[in-house]
């Protein structure tokens, strides 16, 4: 992959463009962190981390839990969104008032008020676990933007452009950073290479991302 160095090392804590409608918001989650620890802790005890199949039959190697009214899943029938946890068979958690407020004021903050996300996916990346580069096209409502949270250890994010083979911009993601999407940017293709690097003196040996979509 080409690594055009569009958003160069930018460490500051000034929002950093990622595209006209995109941007990343360093730090913006974490006064946040205190109160979503224990709160994703809660959703986990009740929709277990686990490792999905995608269409073609093979195992993520991210592993994913939801919270809100509508959680996404894959198997070898697709991808789509449901109301029930496939593992449970109970409805997914409901989305900690944390989660939603740090949502709506990230998207806010990124141009986009009154933003009312009904879905939260819950990636675990472990090290070496990537996410290949993908568009989020399942939710029916586009007018909405993504607002994406990281945390625990680093992550190197992909912010390409409308087709899969343009190339693609980089930018790396720290505990706390935010970085939202909607607009003429919605469907970037974006991914993260395999994680690697220290573990965060918080959470250890893992990256979590919360992707906060409106899905219906
Ligand atoms: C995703 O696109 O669903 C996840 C992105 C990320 O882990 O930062
Ligand atoms: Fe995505």
């Amino acid at each position: 992959m080409t690594s055009l160095n569009l958003f160069s090392e930018e460490e500051s804590l000034q929002p950093l463009p990622l595209g006209p409608q995109a941007v990343l918001l360093r730090g913006f989650a974490l006064p946040l962190v205190p109160e979503i620890l224990p709160a994703l802790d809660a959703v986990t005890k009740t929709s277990p981390f686990r490792q999905m199949l995608t269409p073609g039959g093979r195992k993520m190697s991210v592993a994913l839990s939801n919270c809100g009214r509508l959680g996404w899943v894959s198997d070898v029938h697709g991808y789509r969104y449901a109301r029930a946890d496939p593992l449970t068979g109970a409805p997914w958690p409901i989305m900690p008032d944390c989660f939603v407020r740090l949502a709506r004021s990230a998207a806010e903050k990124a141009g986009f008020p009154g933003f009312e996300p009904d879905a939260c996916l819950v990636n675990r990346y472990l090290p070496g676990a990537r996410m290949g580069l993908h568009q989020d096209r399942n939710e029916r409502d586009l007018g909405a933007p993504i607002v994406s949270v990281s945390l625990g250890m680093s992550a190197t994010f992909l912010f390409g452009g409308l087709r899969r083979n343009e190339p693609a911009g980089r930018a790396v993601l720290h505990h706390g950073d935010v970085v939202v999407w909607g607009g003429v940017d919605r469907l970037r293709y974006h991914g993260i290479l395999p994680i690697k690097g220290p573990p965060h003196p918080l959470l250890g040996q893992q990256r979590i991302n919360f992707t906060f979509r409106k899905a219906e």
